[in-house]
């Protein structure tokens, strides 16, 4: 099926082939168009059909509710195409940049799940291709059996490579959830699209960074600091990170995230926030390169980062809540501009 997109600067034409979304056909194309989520619940992907019949794979999207059925809107990240269309999108779009990693589909082998804690875990998958993505991008997940995809922030940092690695926190009733924390999932089959997301990290930043997750949003954080770890970019910048979780039953990645610290002492901080509960005593002793605080993971940040606001990039992931209140820290406190705040809501 032939596509053209006419948007709010200029036109593109691209294929979509059948039943495949057109959003993820146009990026697939290296044209970047309007996304977040990737996954049905954000709205940022609405565009207006113009001509041609559409296929709404997903009629109850939450994201539905910021689009005008009766006016020709529809979300492009659950519509494909079945003839030929012409939409309209009311953004700027632009050709992917140069040197950015052009998501494709692929496929893999689910490798390796374990419980991080009572209820998250990690898993990898081993791609049948090898692929590139940049630090703190995601992708969408497709398992057999669950409707749709859904969106996973990749947790380590690697060129050329053939193993994604994943944490999930999970989601009461959620589909993926449910299939991924019954036993035996090792060996199954998964569909992929990406890497997706601009919440990245590049060596060439050359800005101190702050990274503020609530609870699993520390996946691409994970990522980021790696590959900022294996660049040693902490001897010519500042890093801090603030980990937000209930308690330190929930808390994992101590052990990772103490390597990582061990590496720059003098140049990054990384404090973990207990909302529910008082920094435990035992919590120095076990993990003496890491700093706990009690409170909410914005307001742990906020008094923590005060005064140290110059020459940085900010980076907030986590459940909507958790980030947009750490948004607002960053705009009205911090006095970020738009360009140095980097965020996924993990909606
Ligand atoms: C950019 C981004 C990165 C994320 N990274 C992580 C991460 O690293 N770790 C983590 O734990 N969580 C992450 N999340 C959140 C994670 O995607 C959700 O928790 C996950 O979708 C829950 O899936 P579920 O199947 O358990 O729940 P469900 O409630 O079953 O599904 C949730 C989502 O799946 C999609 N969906 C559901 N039904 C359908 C359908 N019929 N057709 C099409 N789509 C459907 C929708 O997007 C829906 O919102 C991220 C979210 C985003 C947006
Ligand atoms: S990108 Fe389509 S609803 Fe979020």
């Amino acid at each position: 099926m032939r596509v053209q997109v006419n948007a709010r600067n200029r036109g593109y034409q691209f294929d979509a082939a059948p039943g495949e979304k057109l959003l993820y056909a146009g990026l697939r194309a290296g044209i970047d168009l309007p996304y977040e989520c990737g996954t049905g619940t954000c709205g940022t992907c609405k565009a207006k059909a113009v001509t041609g019949r559409l296929r709404d794979g997903w009629p109850q999207a939450p994201g539905r509710k910021y689009v005008k059925p009766e006016q020709g809107e529809f979300l492009m990240c659950q519509c494909a195409a079945e003839e030929d269309v012409t939409l309209e999108v009311a953004k700027f779009v632009y050709a992917a940049d140069p040197g950015a990693c052009v998501p494709a589909a692929c496929a893999g082998t689910l490798r390796q799940a374990a419980m991080l804690t009572h209820d998250v875990m990690s898993f990898s998958v081993e791609l049948d291709q090898p692929c590139d993505f940049d630090a703190g991008q995601f992708v969408v997940v497709a398992a057999p059996g669950v409707e749709g995809y859904r969106a996973y922030s990749m947790v380590n940092f690697e060129r050329d490579t053939r193993q994604l690695d994943f944490l999930v926190k999970k989601k009461t009733d959620g589909g993926i959830s449910e299939w991924l924390f019954s036993a035996g999932r090792d060996g199954a089959r998964l569909e992929l699209f990406g890497p997706l997301g601009k919440a990245t990290f590049y060596p060439d930043l050359g800005k101190n960074i702050l990274c503020i997750a609530g609870g699993s949003g520390v996946a691409g954080m994970m990522s980021i600091l790696q590959r900022a770890v294996q660049e040693r970019y902490f001897e010519q910048h500042q890093g801090w990170l603030f980990f937000g979780v209930r308690t330190m039953r929930d808390a994992f990645y101590l052990r990772e995230l103490s390597a990582f610290r061990g590496h720059f002492p003098g140049k990054l901080a990384i404090t973990v926030a207990l909302s529910d509960e008082d920094v435990p005593g035992s919590a120095a002793n076990d993990w003496p390169a890491l700093a706990f605080a009690r409170g909410l993971v914005h307001e742990v940040a906020k008094q923590a980062m005060a005064g140290n606001y110059q020459g940085l990039r900010a980076y907030v992931a986590g459940p909507p809540p958790a980030v947009d209140a750490a948004l607002r820290v960053l705009l009205l406190e911090a006095k970020l501009t738009a360009d140095n705040i980097r965020y996924d809501k993990f909606s």
